[in-house]
């Protein structure tokens, strides 16, 4: 510090840019240096383009919904979007509520926490969705898996919602689309139980020998993998110098033969 001092005082105001160019240059780079992560996607335009355009339709329509969905997206999110067909069965229904109740439900098909695939099927249980108040811990859905499903149930709903297609699986972003509108117990009476069935031996849960051993996925699914976005782009470009390793050859012989046709030609003609 005093040393600076110093120097400002004592050296002539070319001496002392000089000696901080360097300095600002050198910033510059290395603050560029972590790149940016891309843009999270818009889960709205996501969801309409993988097959739940019907729902997104009703959260642009709800204010409510629609906010807190944008606000949750970088923090991380699991969007369990109905598809078009059930959205159409479910309308009946929807229409009767009221706007607070339609946002709810739309909330409730979305966790605050981005969950894989893969990290689905290892965190079954209980789960908070965006319409849950922090302290009352209503508003919950319970995850389980059957068979290679993963599905989502309620004591309110009927029927269960099994997960089907991705739509987007990019932390902090995951949108799985499900066959049924989720019905939480705080906007639709608890379905009257069913005859209590056979329940099936735990032994459902034993692994299958046929599937290939996946390590499950880490539970906190936060954490950043560089290593894992670098390999693909690596492995990508090794294909493409191979093919293009493959194809030159071909090139080459298909470019000998037409010259030899076209010599072939002229010679007969
Ligand atoms: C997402 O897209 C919708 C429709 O195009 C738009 O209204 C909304 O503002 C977008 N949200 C964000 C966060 O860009
Ligand atoms: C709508 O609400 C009314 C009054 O609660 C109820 O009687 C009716 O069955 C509801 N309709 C549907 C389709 O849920
Ligand atoms: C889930 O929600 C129900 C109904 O609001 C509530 O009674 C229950 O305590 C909640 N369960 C958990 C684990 O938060």
């Amino acid at each position: 510090m005093r040393r600076l001092r110093l120097a400002a005082t004592a050296a002539p105001h070319g001496v002392l840019l000089l000696l901080f160019l360097p300095l600002v240059a050198a910033a510059g780079p290395a603050a560029k240096a972590p790149a940016a992560p891309p843009a999270p996607p818009n889960v709205t335009t996501a969801m309409a383009k993988g097959g739940c355009k019907a729902f997104a339709d009703l959260i642009a329509a709800s204010p409510d919904a629609a906010s807190t969905y944008q606000s949750a997206v970088g923090g991380g999110i699991t969007v369990f979007c109905p598809n078009d067909d059930a959205v159409r069965a479910f309308l009946p229904k929807y229409k009767n509520l009221t706007a607070e109740g339609k946002a709810e439900l739309l909330l409730f098909h979305a966790v605050p926490v981005y969950y894989s695939r893969g990290s689905l099927k290892s965190n079954n249980g209980v789960m908070n969705t965006l319409a849950t108040d922090g302290a009352a811990k209503d508003y919950n859905f319970t995850v389980q898996n059957e068979g290679d499903a993963v599905t989502i149930k309620t004591a309110a709903s009927g029927d269960v919602a099994r997960v089907k297609s991705t739509v987007v699986d990019a932390d902090p972003v995951a949108i799985f689309t499900v066959d049924t509108v989720i019905e939480p117990v705080e906007l639709f009476k608890p379905a009257p139980s069913p005859t209590p069935a056979p329940s099936p031996a735990p032994a459902a849960d034993a692994p299958k020998a046929s599937k290939p051993a996946h390590h499950p996925a880490p539970v906190v699914a936060d954490a950043p993998g560089p290593a894992a976005t670098d390999s693909p782009p690596a492995d990508q470009k090794k294909e493409a110098k191979k093919s293009a390793a493959a194809g030159a050859p071909s090139c080459v012989r298909w470019f000998a033969a037409a010259l030899a046709a076209v010599a072939m030609a002229s010679t007969f003609a």
